[in-house]
């Protein structure tokens, strides 16, 4: 009694966790895959993993790597620092969702004529997968996409996929499907399996365009901008707004950048933050990541320091790395060039 008073006491305090807590599935997935694949697996920002002929048609093996690797530039991460033990764990987790087996492949390469996979691809895949097979638009979160897709298709040029998924893995998902997903068995549409042994060889040849957009790139871009301004605070201050509506911004609420931190007497004034909101721009950004929401509305911080005013600004284009998300790299580019030129006319 005593013993199993102190061990809950030990559990609780976090002092001593069981060998089996150590890797815990359910616990990993409800900490890093639940708030996007699903509490249950049924999907939401990132497809369903819980779907049986989902779970049929890959091997562990696919599963690790595209945890392991992520999907560049796809939202989805890669998680390179959990232990061998604890993606083992994951799989088995995600594996306990479905009663039928993992897929088995055998490693045989499938070879194939990828010119005739390429016709047959811009034919029969690329009104889902893209033009390129850099996959759908938008994510799995429901107004961000057509409703009658009810799964984005994955990017299959991507390298996270093409290492995680053996041709034939690739092969067996066109030959059979995935029912209850938009992808159906393409022998069923009237492809021989010399065709699809030849979309497969054409799926593989992704591997050599990789697009060489490497996230150092993003790398060097500053966290922040910031532009000093010859005026004072006040003038700085309504520059800033003027710049923003010459922009189509609606200017939202200025307030001290210590507000809600120390009592309103305490307040540095010296440290102010202009928000401002463009109805347009901020649809447009929901809708291709709604994670983008965290950001919005825009903000920009003036701040003095021993008569040398200055603005501050998050640099939009370190947004695209923060979400591994590609699709966001326009509106990035878009919203780093408003910033920019507001800054400027701001301190002019
Ligand atoms: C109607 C839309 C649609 C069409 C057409 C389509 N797919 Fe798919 N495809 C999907 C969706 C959605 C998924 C995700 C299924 C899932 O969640 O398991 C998928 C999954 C896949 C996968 C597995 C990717 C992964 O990450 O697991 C491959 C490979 C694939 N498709 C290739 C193709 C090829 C090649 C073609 C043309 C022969 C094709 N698809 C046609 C929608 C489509
Ligand atoms: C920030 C959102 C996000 C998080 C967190 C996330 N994923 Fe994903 N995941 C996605 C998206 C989006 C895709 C589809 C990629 C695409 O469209 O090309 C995906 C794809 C996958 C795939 C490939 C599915 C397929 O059909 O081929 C697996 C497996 C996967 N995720 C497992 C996990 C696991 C396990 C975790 C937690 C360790 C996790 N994901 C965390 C968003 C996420």
């Amino acid at each position: 009694m005593l013993k199993r008073f102190f061990t809950c006491l030990l559990i609780t305090s976090g002092l001593y966790l069981p060998a089996s807590v150590y890797a815990d599935g359910a616990g990993l997935y409800a900490r890093h895959c639940a708030a996007c694949h699903g509490a249950e697996g049924n999907g939401g920002v990132g497809v369903p993993l819980a779907l049986p002929a989902f779970l049929k048609s890959v091997d562990d093996a696919f599963l690790s790597k595209s945890i392991r690797d992520g999907r560049p530039g796809r939202v989805m991460p890669a998680f390179s620092k959990l232990s061998d033990v604890e993606v083992k764990s994951l799989v088995k987790y995600i594996r306990s969702w479905s009663d039928s087996p993992a897929a088995t492949f055998s490693t045989v390469a499938v070879h194939g004529n990828a010119r005739h996979g390429k016709k047959l691809f811009a034919k029969f895949c690329a009104s889902c997968h893209g033009a390129n097979g850099e996959g759908g638009h938008g994510t799995g979160v429901t107004f961000s996409r057509p409703r009658d897709l009810p799964i984005i298709a994955p990017a299959i040029n991507n390298a996270g996929f093409l290492t995680s998924a053996s041709d034939q893995l690739i092969k067996r998902t066109l030959m059979q499907g995935r029912e209850g997903t938009p992808m159906v068995s393409f022998l069923k549409q009237g492809m021989t399996e010399a065709d699809i042994n030849d979309v497969v060889a054409y799926v593989r040849s992704f591997e050599k365009n990789q697009s060489n957009q490497t996230q150092e790139s993003f790398d060097k871009e500053p966290l922040t901008l910031a532009y000093e301004s010859p005026y004072d605070m006040k003038g700085t201050i309504d520059r800033v707004k003027a710049a923003a509506k010459g922009k189509n911004f609606r200017i939202i609420r200025e307030q001290k950048l210590e507000n809600g931190l120390v009592k309103q007497s305490e307040e540095n004034p010296n440290q102010v933050i202009v928000y401002f909101c463009n109805f347009q721009l901020l649809n447009q950004a929901l809708t291709v990541d709604p994670r983008v929401g965290l950001f919005l509305p825009c903000r920009v911080t003036i701040s003095e320091s021993k008569g040398q005013v200055v603005i501050y600004a998050i640099n939009p284009k370190r947004l695209s790395k923060l979400f591994n998300n590609h699709e966001l790299n326009k509106l990035c580019d878009g919203m780093y060039e408003t910033y920019t030129s507001i800054l400027e006319e701001a301190t002019l």
